[in-house]
């Protein structure tokens, strides 16, 4: 009885150093992406396991150097939470492949991978807003990046063309896979939809793959910020256009948003929605794909990405925005006027939500 009370005391001490160090992955996992240690790997789908040595070589040609030390240790590090592989070879050096988990840090044939979204997460202005996350608690009426920075984020990254241009790519990189997810894993939601309007679309991707794969959807509306779309490479079929979704939406047969009602408080989510209702002829769809929280929380890598990501909300969009269950949204629809309402589960972290006029 008294070892396993010594030894869950000794388990529970070494937890909470590591949940206090925590800190070190998403900054090493930065800092990777940031030296291009993916790509560098990677090599054309070569894959070979390189030693730091070697990968300081590929990003940091001679004679500019750089210590293979350093970087063996953050990527030690990674390696135990499955970014990278770890081979020991025969004389003791060691040696790093990517897993599948690394390699969506790859950067693809059209320019994309997850490094972005991992860029855009950690420039100095969100870090910044993280060690004020208990003023969300104690004042839920200003969200800990604008208390940081003096302002809200959309309208932040508005003024800053860089940002704006790294939260675009951020999001393609994210979309790109999960709209090639949904829509070979036969969705058929687009059905019969000649008018597609997408809600806060950034650069177009979601309704460029749905057009490509859906012919009949001829008409595509790009409804975002207009300095967003000011930004839109073109695209054809689509139509930009710059407002804001408080004001009113464009009319289509249906209405798609993706990671919008997320970053939003109910009473806002229900203006947005009340819009779309507006917008849609009877029988019309708002299909909105938004992460939706489990009923339970768990350990597995799913609740806690997206328990995560409630966070993430709370500290840089909105202090009331929110990660949802399936039973809050359907309420939201609801208040908003949609009687009819399901949730499908294709996606594991986004789930697409069918509101129905
Ligand atoms: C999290 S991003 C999602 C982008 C895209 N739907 C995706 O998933 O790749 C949220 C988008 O909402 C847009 N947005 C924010 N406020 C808006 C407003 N008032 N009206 C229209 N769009 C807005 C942002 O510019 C941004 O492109």
């Amino acid at each position: 009885m008294e070892d396993e009370t010594v030894e869950s005391r000794n388990q529970a001490r070494l937890k909470i150093l590591e949940l206090a160090n925590m800190i070190s992955v998403p900054m090493s996992l930065n800092a990777a992406v940031r030296l291009k240690v993916p790509d560098a790997i990677w090599s054309g789908g070569s894959n070979a396991p390189l030693s730091a040595a070697q990968i300081l070589t590929e990003i940091r040609p001679f004679p500019s150097g750089g210590d293979a030390e350093n970087l063996q240790r953050i990527l030690r590090m990674l390696a135990s939470y499955g970014v990278f592989e770890e081979h020991v070879v025969g004389t003791g050096e060691r040696r790093y492949s990517l897993t599948d988990v690394g390699r969506t840090l790859v950067t693809d044939a059209d320019g994309l991978s997850y490094a972005d979204y991992v860029l855009q997460h950690h420039q100095d202005e969100l870090v910044r807003a993280w060690p004020l996350v208990h003023e969300a608690v104690l004042d839920p009426m200003v969200e800990p990046f604008a208390r940081a920075n003096g302002e809200p984020a959309y309208s932040f990254y508005g003024k800053r063309p860089q940002m704006n241009k790294l939260m675009q790519s951020a999001m393609s990189g994210v979309s790109v896979p999960f709209m090639k997810a949904i829509l070979d894993g036969g969705y058929n939601g687009f059905a019969g939809v000649k008018r597609l309007v997408d809600v806060g679309g950034s650069a177009g991707d979601c309704l460029r793959m749905i057009m490509q794969k859906h012919p009949r959807v001829t008409e595509g509306i790009n409804f975002d910020l207009p300095e967003v779309v000011a930004k839109a490479a073109t695209i054809p079929g689509v139509t930009h256009v710059g407002g804001d979704m408080f004001q009113s939406i464009p009319f289509g047969d249906a209405i798609f948003m993706k990671w919008i009602l997320t970053t939003w408080t109910d009473d806002e989510c229900k203006l947005i929605m009340e819009n779309c209702f507006k917008a849609l002829p009877a029988g019309g769809k708002l299909i909105a794909s938004e992460p939706v929280l489990p009923k339970l929380s768990d350990d597995s890598n799913r609740t806690r990405a997206l328990l995560e990501g409630d966070i993430f909300v709370i500290t840089i969009y909105r202090a009331k925005g929110k990660h949802r269950t399936e039973e809050e949204f359907r309420q939201l629809g609801r208040s908003a006027g949609f009687p009819y309402f399901r949730a499908l589960y294709i996606d594991y972290f986004y789930t697409l939500l069918e509101f129905q006029k």
